[in-house]
């Protein structure tokens, strides 16, 4: 549905992304190595998902808003493999016992270090933890660099799905953003993966992007769904230079207005489901028998950096330069600098660098925003009970609730809040009313749609 041009002038406003609550704006120095250590502790004997980043390209893509850097210096792939393995030594410590219930391999793009400083690594992680016999191994790739040495790696890793960033198919396009990459280079991967074993895989697009029209959009979006991947995540491009400095090489006048960016995610929405994909929360799809899909219709899907995930446990551990742990007691980022963030594991000691403790007030806020991130409802009842809160004192005082039900972009009943269809692009805006520290300032997150 292509949103009213009314209503895009109201919502069209920098929001977050939601991928946690409080979000990574909130966080500050007041949270380091000794507070996340003592924080893993909690963890001892539990389950989470770990995360290990790896920030390094063979070369910079424009539009990219990642941690990541182009970087194929020997000795700094050495050395960032040794502060990895540090990390990974220093969290055996502080959490034992504590059992990998899934596992990403994020960036950047992981292989980007090498097959050799990735198995050992690998090696690291299954020697100090226990893991879950059917825990999904998943892993970022780019498919211009995914040769079969590359492939047999992965394969020995044990990673059971392959995300391999496309973007977009059409070649200006890709020469706008800096990442020009063949259908059939993009094919050649996805074939070589699978014919590894590794039959899950996801596929990355990006709408928004400049020089991007309706017309170019839907090409990609039929050579894409040609790939017939398990998974697709469609992001709307974040154009943040003030963050991202070589996002400048991208002028903004090149970029679609709000209404061509909501004509774009309407086309994206319908071609992928019409190709038989069910749509999970904002931005991505999967097949029905995908695990996402069935967390999603069981209402178990939940919402962490990582986008969109069918793990059991809500909590993940982040391993390496910029990653960030979501703990019971509170979030927890790493130096996000990749040399500052070695010259703190060569110190010895954890490399955090801000985060935030969450109190009871933000784990009920936060419950309410993750369910209408992941499901487009809240039973705002129900959050209250297990949070030792009131509802009906509790929602007198979310001022932003009227003005969303009046503009139809959501829908009272009793206590339970459902966004409607009308509301379904903007429900970032609408967890936004339930965010006790956003306050709508520009420069800080990307655009509302
Ligand atoms: C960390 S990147 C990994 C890409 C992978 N290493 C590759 O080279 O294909 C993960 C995804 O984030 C998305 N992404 C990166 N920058 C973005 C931006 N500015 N706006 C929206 N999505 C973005 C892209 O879809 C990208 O594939």
């Amino acid at each position: 549905m292509t949103m009213e041009p009314a209503i895009l002038a109201i919502y069209d406003r920098p929001v977050p992304r939601y991928t946690s609550y409080p979000t990574a704006a909130q966080f500050d120095s007041s949270i380091g190595p000794e507070q996340h250590g003592g924080w893993l502790s909690e963890l001892r004997g539990g389950e989470a998902a770990l995360y290990l980043h790896i920030p390094f390209c063979r070369q910079l893509c424009w539009y990219c808003a990642c941690h990541t850097m182009a970087m194929r210096r020997e000795g700094t792939l050495d050395a960032y493999a040794t502060a990895l393995e540090r990390e990974i030594l220093l969290l055996a410590q502080a959490a034992p016992g504590f059992m990998v219930d899934s596992m990403q391999w994020g960036g950047g793009t992981p292989t980007q270090l090498g097959a050799g400083r990735l198995l050992a690594i690998g090696h690291l992680v299954d020697t100090v933890f226990d893991r879950r016999s059917n825990a999904e191994i998943s892993m970022e790739a780019d498919p211009r660099h995914c040769d079969e040495a590359t492939v047999q790696a992965m394969a020995e890793l044990g990673v059971t799905r392959v995300s391999f960033g496309v973007q977009d198919f059409d070649e200006r396009v890709q020469q706008a953003i800096n990442r020009v990459q063949s259908f059939e280079t993009t094919l050649a991967a996805l074939e070589r993966v699978r014919g590894a074993g590794m039959t899950r895989v996801n596929v990355d697009l990006v709408y928004g992007l400049p020089s991007q029209t309706l017309e170019t959009l839907a090409r990609t979006l039929d050579l894409a769904l040609a790939l017939a991947p398990d998974r697709f995540a469609v992001f709307g491009y974040a154009h943040v230079p003030w963050m991202k400095p070589h996002q400048r090489l991208i002028p903004s006048e090149t970029l679609p207005d709000a209404t061509a960016r909501s004509a774009m995610a309407a086309l994206v929405s319908e071609k992928i489901v019409a190709g038989g994909y069910v749509r999970v929360g904002l931005d991505h799809y999967a097949r029905p028998g995908d695990k996402l899909a069935q967390a999603l219709a069981a209402r178990r899907l939940q919402r962490n950096f990582q986008g969109y995930v069918a793990d059991d446990s809500p909590w993940v551990v982040g391993v390496g330069a910029s990653a960030i742990s979501s703990l019971p007691a509170g979030f927890s980022q790493n130096i996000a600098d990749p040399a500052e963030y070695m010259k703190a594991m060569e110190r010895g000691g954890f490399a955090t660098a801000r985060g935030i403790a969450v109190s009871l007030e933000d784990r009920l806020r936060g419950d309410i925003i993750s369910q209408l991130m992941c499901l487009y409802t809240a039973d705002i009842g129900e959050a209250c009970k297990k949070h030792g809160a009131e509802a009906r004192a509790f929602l007198s005082t979310i001022d932003g609730l009227a003005p969303l039900i009046r503009d139809g972009l959501v829908s009272i009943d009793g206590d339970r809040l459902a966004v409607t269809d009308r509301g379904r692009p903007l429900v970032r805006s609408v967890c936004a009313a339930f965010d006790r520290y956003y306050t709508g300032i520009e420069g800080r997150h990307s655009r509302g749609i």
